[in-house]
């Protein structure tokens, strides 16, 4: 981890991801959240505000520090508990079956293995609990899938791992999850390399 990964990247991610065109995401992608919650690469807390009134406590997992720190606005103005409560989605520090419902919000895309990320989720929601995700990946047209793979080596370079070509869905039915619903769509003012979304529900067994 040097300055720019440690630093600087956090505050890009903290302007990028606070884009117009991502609140009725984040919006939808919360509603139905309830109970306990895990949310995964809680960044700079920019779901906060969309937590639904049913959260009754939030655990925040989420490695970088100034993320954490740039989200003390917004967790001073909810009356929600959140409490920074693991570093790493790959390994979460919880007990099995533990969580209500699951958040992830353009995060699959960086965690470096995904698939152990998810299969850990799976391990401390409850059986039936739900993952409510928005995340950017693989493009459902051949042309846009070849930028993808060509210009994923820079943006893994630039942001942090993050990937272009993560077939979302496929991973999350791979790890045992039941997709309840999901829908697909480029987002309104992104390049479409980049604003290959799917924003859905997927169920753990
Ligand atoms: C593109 S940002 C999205 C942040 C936030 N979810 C949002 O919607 O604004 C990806 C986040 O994943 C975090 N991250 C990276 N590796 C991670 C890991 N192994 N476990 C959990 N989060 C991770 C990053 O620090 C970053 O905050």
């Amino acid at each position: 981890m040097g300055v720019y990964s440690e630093q600087v990247l956090p505050r890009i991610i903290d302007v990028a991801c606070n884009l117009k065109e991502s609140v009725p995401q984040r919006r939808r992608v919360c509603e139905g959240l309830a109970g306990d919650v895990v949310e995964i690469g809680f960044g700079s807390g920019l779901n906060v505000p969309f937590y639904p009134p049913a959260v009754t406590h939030v655990a925040a997992v989420e490695p970088a520090d100034v993320g954490w720190k740039l989200a003390g606005k917004r967790l001073r103005a909810t009356t929600i508990p959140v409490r920074r409560s693991g570093l790493d989605g790959e390994s979460l520090p919880f007990a099995d079956d533990r969580f209500d419902t699951a958040l992830s919000t353009w995060t699959m895309c960086t965690i470096p293995d995904i698939t152990a990320a998810l299969r850990e989720l799976r391990r401390v929601l409850k059986p039936g609990g739900t993952l409510h995700f928005v995340e950017h990946g693989l493009a459902p047209d051949e042309r846009v899938r070849h930028w993808q793979h060509r210009l994923e080596p820079l943006q893994k370079r630039l942001f942090g791992g993050c990937h272009l070509t993560r077939p979302v869905v496929e991973l999350l039915t791979d790890a045992g999850f039941t997709i309840r619903e999901v829908d697909f769509f480029y987002e309104k003012g992104s390049p479409k390399f980049l604003g290959a979304h799917s924003l859905g529900v997927a169920q753990s067994p």
